[in-house]
This record gives C-alpha cells, sequence and structure tokens, in this order.
C-alpha cells in the first residue's frame, strides 16, 4: 500500500503521524511511504532520517493527498485535508467527531474510510491509542504542578519532595486511571506525598497492590474531597466518564479552603474540566490564578513534548497501521477492535456513540454500504 504523512497543520501541534523509525517498519513490511517535506521538523527528524528510513518526500501535501492510499496523521483533518480525500482512501488518525458536524460532514462528503485512534478498543475494553497520551499528560502534570508551585510562577514557593527535614507536599489526584496512574507514580517518584480518590473501588484495590503502601487511596465522598483538597498544595483533575462532560467535583467553595499559592492541574479540562473554577489554555499562556489558587488547564499537554508523544503514539498505532497497509478495509471488518475505530465510510457514520452525538443514523449495514 502507498502510505503518506501529510505535515500537521493544525495550530501549535509539533506531531508527526509516522516517526522515521515507524517508516521503517512499513518499508520493511513492503509498504511505499511519502512524507511531506518538514513532516519531522517539530521532533527534531530531517527529510534525510526519512529519506534513509525508506520513505519518499514530497514538496506538497497535495502531492500526498493525491498518491497515498491511506493517509496516516495525528491531529484531525483540518478543512484543507478532508476537501482533498477521496473516495476509497483511507485516513488514520485522531478525529474527535462528536463535537465536529463540519469535520464529518466533510469527511462523509469525500466518501473516504476514516478510523479515529480514540475509539480503537483492545481485548479487556480499553483505549490503546488514546492511552499513550494520557500518561504522557498524567506525567506532564506533575511537572506542571511543580513549576507552577515555584514562588517566581505565584505558588506557595514549595519544593514536591521536600528535603531531609522539611515535608513534602501534599498531592491529591481525582481518577485513578491511566492519567492518575502516572501523575501518582511521577509524584512519588519525587518524595511527595500522594493521595489518590477514585470512584472504583477494583480501582483503589489495584491502585493499593500497585503503589505497595506508597500512596494513600480514598473513595470520593463530597466530605472526602472537601477534606483531602482543603489540605492539599497540588490537585490533579485525572477523572473520566467515557462519553460524558467531566463532573465538577471541586466546587469553588473547596478551592477557597486552600493555602493561597497552591496548584490545580486540570487534565480532565478537554471533558470540560473536573474543577468549578476550570477553563482551558495553551502551551503560550498555561496558568491563571483563581482565588490565590493557581490553575493550569492546557487542553493539549502531550503537545508540549511532541517527540516522546509521536514516539508513543507510533508504538501504539504501528500495528493496527500495519493491518490496514497489509489488508486494506479487510483490516477493518476482520478485527472488531479496527471495526470500534471506523468512523465513516462510504458517506456513512458507522460509529454508533459518534452518529448519536452528531444527530445522525449509524445503519447496521453501513460498512457493507
Ligand atoms: N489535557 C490533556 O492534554 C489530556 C491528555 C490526555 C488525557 N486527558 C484527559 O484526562 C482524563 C482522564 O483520562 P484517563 O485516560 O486517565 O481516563 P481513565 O478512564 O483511564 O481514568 C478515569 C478514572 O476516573 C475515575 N472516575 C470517574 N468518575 C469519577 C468520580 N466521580 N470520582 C473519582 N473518580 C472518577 C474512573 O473510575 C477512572 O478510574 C480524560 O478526560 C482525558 O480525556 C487530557
Amino acid at each position: 500500500m502507498r502510505v503518506g504523512v501529510p505535515k500537521e497543520i493544525k495550530i501549535h501541534e509539533y506531531r508527526v503521524g509516522l516517526t522515521p523509525g515507524t517508516v521503517r517498519e512499513y518499508a520493511a513490511a513492503g509498504h511505499s511511504v511519502v512524507v511531506e517535506t518538514n513532516a519531522g521538523a517539530g521532533i527534531g527528524a530531517t527529510d534525510e532520517d526519512y529519506r534513509k528510513a525508506g520513505a519518499v518526500i514530497a514538496d506538497t501535501a497535495t502531492e500526498i493527498f493525491a498518491a497515498a492510499d491511506m493517509i496516516v496523521k495525528v491531529k484531525e483533518p483540518q478543512a484543507r485535508e478532508w476537501s482533498q480525500l477521496r473516495e476509497g482512501q483511507i485516513i488514520f488518525t485522531y478525529l474527535h467527531l462528536a463535537p465536529d458536524p463540519e469535520q464529518a460532514k466533510g469527511l462523509m462528503a469525500s466518501g473516504c474510510t476514516a478510523i479515529a485512534y480514540e475509539t480503537v478498543t483492545d481485548a479487556k475494553g480499553g483505549l490503546p491509542l488514546l492511552a499513550p497520551m494520557s500518561e504522557v499528560a498524567g506525567r506532564l502534570s506533575i511537572e506542571a504542578a511543580g513549576s507552577a508551585l515555584k514562588r517566581s510562577a505565584g505558588g506557595r514557593g514549595i519544593l514536591l519532595g521536600g528535603v531531609p527535614g522539611v515535608v513534602p507536599a501534599r498531592v491529591v489526584v481525582i481518577g485513578g486511571g491511566v492519567v492518575g496512574t502516572h501523575a501518582a507514580r511521577m509524584a512519588v517518584g519525587l518524595g511527595a506525598e500522594v493521595t489518590i480518590l477514585d470512584r472504583s473501588i477494583p480501582r483503589l484495590r489495584e491502585l493499593d497492590e500497585l503503589f505497595t503502601g506508597r500512596v494513600r487511596t480514598r473513595f470520593p465522598t463530597t466530605e472526602a474531597i472537601e477534606q483531602e483538597v482543603f489540605a492539599a498544595d497540588v490537585v490533579i483533575g485525572a477523572v473520566l466518564v467515557p462519553g460524558a462532560s467531566a463532573p465538577k467535583l471541586v466546587t469553588r467553595e473547596m478551592l477557597k479552603s486552600m493555602r493561597r499559592g497552591s496548584v490545580v492541574v486540570d487534565v480532565a479540562i478537554d471533558q470540560g474540566g473536573c474543577f468549578e473554577t476550570s477553563r482551558p489554555t495553551t502551551h503560550a499562556d498555561p496558568t491563571y490564578e483563581v482565588d490565590g489558587i493557581i490553575h493550569y488547564c492546557v487542553a493539549n499537554m502531550p503537545g508540549a513534548v511532541p517527540l516522546t508523544s509521536s514516539q508513543a503514539l507510533n508504538n501504539a498505532t504501528l500495528p493496527f497501521g500495519l493491518a490496514i497497509a497489509s489488508q486494506g478495509f479487510a483490516a477493518v471488518t476482520q478485527d472488531p477492535h479496527l471495526r470500534a475505530g471506523l468512523n465513516v465510510h462510504r458517506g456513512r457514520i458507522t460509529n454508533k456513540a459518534v452518529a448519536e452525538s452528531l444527530g445522525l443514523s449509524c445503519p447496521p449495514d453501513a460498512i457493507a454500504a
């Protein structure tokens, strides 16, 4: 199959659909890969690196869209990308179609087959192509908190791990899934005192075993959240209710009880956030203050570390991408996990939840159509 990798054009997006290392795997499997010039600039990969890995370099995205049987990207296609897609062409990328009817219309009109990273599943019911970005965001959240706690950044002026003779910071993580676990791992590693709240008791049991007593776990009643937030130097918001907006678990009243210069990092901001006072911020201006509490609410945290993020994403997408490149659309019909990723095919929405969010129908025969 001819696989095409255009340069990402969404603002401040520095990741790339295929790294040179991944291109090598596609080439070794007998596929040809065309990469747009400078597509890897954001991760420090040159055109020469791609050539060495077996790719051909194209001067423009137009050439890529014209030549490729499958386009591999990171972010959802922008209008000038979806208008170049054609019938039968496969696009494999994050789509996030539910809140984006314009893009959905564009993809349907093109007749392309669009497979969304975020709805591909695994045998455990997880979302394997979303998890790597949650791992990155979880780990980054503690770095962000540590920076914001510095006095020069308006924080309380404390070190997460303390030093001998001085107590460490108290970090409270609400939501003990992928983001929460990775945040806790970093915070524990730095020597902070960590509490994780999660409404799933089986999950609290797993966390208790995983951290072998190095974290406290707690069920998140309102009283428990109030007490933990009151005593915290850092609160990480990491809850997810799949398909729904994040519940507002920390009210402004609770926030007021915190010491001035404490920090909240709302990783769940991409689902609306779990603090009443959260609003999305960007890497260019990541923090703001409410009632003396520093808020960090960047909606695309992995974008800060595009090299790590691209590699983590490529590791996860590679087996699925290779299956599609080798078998074409049959890979989707044969693998229920890739089938779950199929969002658009021949002018129809093929994912029930996405169709419902868009107020469209999802006919059971959409794949055969
Ligand atoms: N800002 C970013 O750049 C960025 C990057 C990656 C992920 N995220 C977001 O981070 C959030 C968490 O993602 P994840 O991959 O860790 O999800 P996950 O499904 O692995 O974990 C979510 C956890 O929240 C728990 N939970 C749900 N409701 C709760 C409640 N009321 N109280 C306490 N716990 C509750 C669940 O039991 C689960 O363990 C999502 O909104 C995700 O989109 C943001």
